[in-house]
């Protein structure tokens, strides 16, 4: 990625992991960005690195527009290795005695991410920075979703640098909102779903207070895919909108199969839902990847679970996609479990214990078929999602 001028004296030196697929467990079908951006004024600042690996890149995109060791100030957002890998690489280059500035949490963090006895300076919430003509504010951002985690505000050019938030992954060759398509808002809802969900009521009233404060914000910089400048409160709606968990009248049903039977279920399921005027999907945990299903689960009212039973045990990926599931705390969903077995049938209990611990709703009792549905069965599967389906349209 070249180097971009993102406003006066204001470079985005970051750069793509085009083909990164795997993101510790999320699937990055376009690759990601590891953004970095570089702030020249009397003092000039890098704001966050990249990953490991990618230092040369960084350091040559930097060596395009100053020399590194004119860096002043290296301020570190985020301590995840991400954005702190090319930390080492870059302090070397820049000189190990720059100042490198990060939040008190980010400090502990920074310390026990790396042995280097840098020239740390620990912000407080709210605390300013003068840079020359510039100011920079700094805003404590607790667990979004590290506890290191803040954001950087420049008060002069009302430009938000948040960090992970309002972040996605994609690598492109588009730098803003207003190059790319609608198709942004995707990869922002997987990144949410994904990453933010579990901490929506602490994003909510991080929205809220930015928004009471009167905070005016032109561009939102984010350390991962494009920046928003044509209109940040797309972004800002859409995650007051995510974190609310006010979803559509439609359901994802979740399943997995040995013989093609507990399939049968889940799509005479799906067509129960449908019946019942509910946008309804049926998704094989083997065949779509679990951050792609925990996206259509972010808007979905219902989330309909099946399984096999496999040696008394729920079928494991199906085991594995609800602990993903119930890590991300989805809130306020209507649930319902399902599953053919051959003699023993633990599955359905199984599923209804972690859909319970979610708390989510359950308005009818799990289904369990023995062997292959037949037409009865299938009519009961059928039967079994429409009830699921009016209580959607119910909520
Ligand atoms: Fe993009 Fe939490 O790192």
């Amino acid at each position: 990625m070249e180097p971009t001028k993102i406003a006066d004296n204001i470079y985005s030196v970051g750069v793509n992991d085009w083909n990164i697929r795997d993101f510790h467990g999320y699937s990055t079908h376009l690759g990601t960005s590891y953004n970095a951006f570089l702030i020249l004024d009397e003092k000039n600042v890098l704001l966050d690195t990249v990953k490991d690996g990618f230092s040369k890149e960084l350091l040559d995109n930097i060596a395009n527009i100053i020399d590194p060791k004119e860096i002043d100030i290296v301020l570190s957002n985020h301590t995840e290795m991400d954005h702190s890998g090319a930390l080492p690489h870059v302090m070397h280059r820049v000189g190990e005695d720059t100042p490198l500035y990060c939040s008190k949490m980010g400090l502990k963090n920074l310390q026990r991410h790396f042995p280097h006895k840098w020239n740390y300076h620990a912000v407080e919430n709210g605390e300013t920075l003068s840079i020359g003509k510039r100011t920079l504010t700094f805003m404590e951002t607790r667990m979004l979703h590290w506890p290191d985690s803040m954001f950087t505000y420049l008060n002069e050019d009302k430009i938000l640098f948040s960090s992970d938030a309002f972040g996605q992954h994609y690598a492109g060759n588009e730098v803003f909102d207003d190059e790319t398509q609608d198709a942004i808002m995707l990869h922002a809802k997987k990144y949410f779903a994904n990453i933010l969900m579990l901490y929506s009521k602490k994003t909510i009233k991080l929205i809220d207070k930015v928004v009471e404060s009167g905070l005016e914000i032109d561009m939102i910089c984010p350390d991962h895919g494009i920046i928003w400048r044509e209109d940040p409160g797309r972004i800002i709606n859409a995650y007051a909108r995510w974190c609310k968990a006010e979803p559509k009248k439609k359901a994802v049903v979740i399943y997995d199969t040995m013989w093609h039977s507990t399939e049968k279920m889940a799509n005479a399921v799906v067509a129960g839902l449908y019946d019942a005027g509910v946008e309804a999907r049926p998704f094989n945990v083997r065949q779509s990847d679990r951050s792609d299903i925990m996206t259509e689960v972010l808007d979905a009212k219902a989330i309909v679970v099946g399984s096999p039973t496999l040696n008394n045990q729920l079928f494991p990926s199906v085991a594995d996609m609800l602990t993903y599931m119930k890590g991300l705390k989805p809130q306020n969903k209507i649930g319902g479990a399902f599953g053919s077995y051959g003699w023993s049938g633990e599955a359905v209990k199984y599923i209804t214990r972690e859909l319970e611990e979610m708390k989510f709703e359950l308005p009818v009792e799990g289904l369990r078929v023995q062997y292959v549905p037949g037409e009865d069965a299938l009519a009961q599967c059928v039967d079994f999602g429409r009830e699921i389906g009016q209580a959607v349209m119910a909520a």
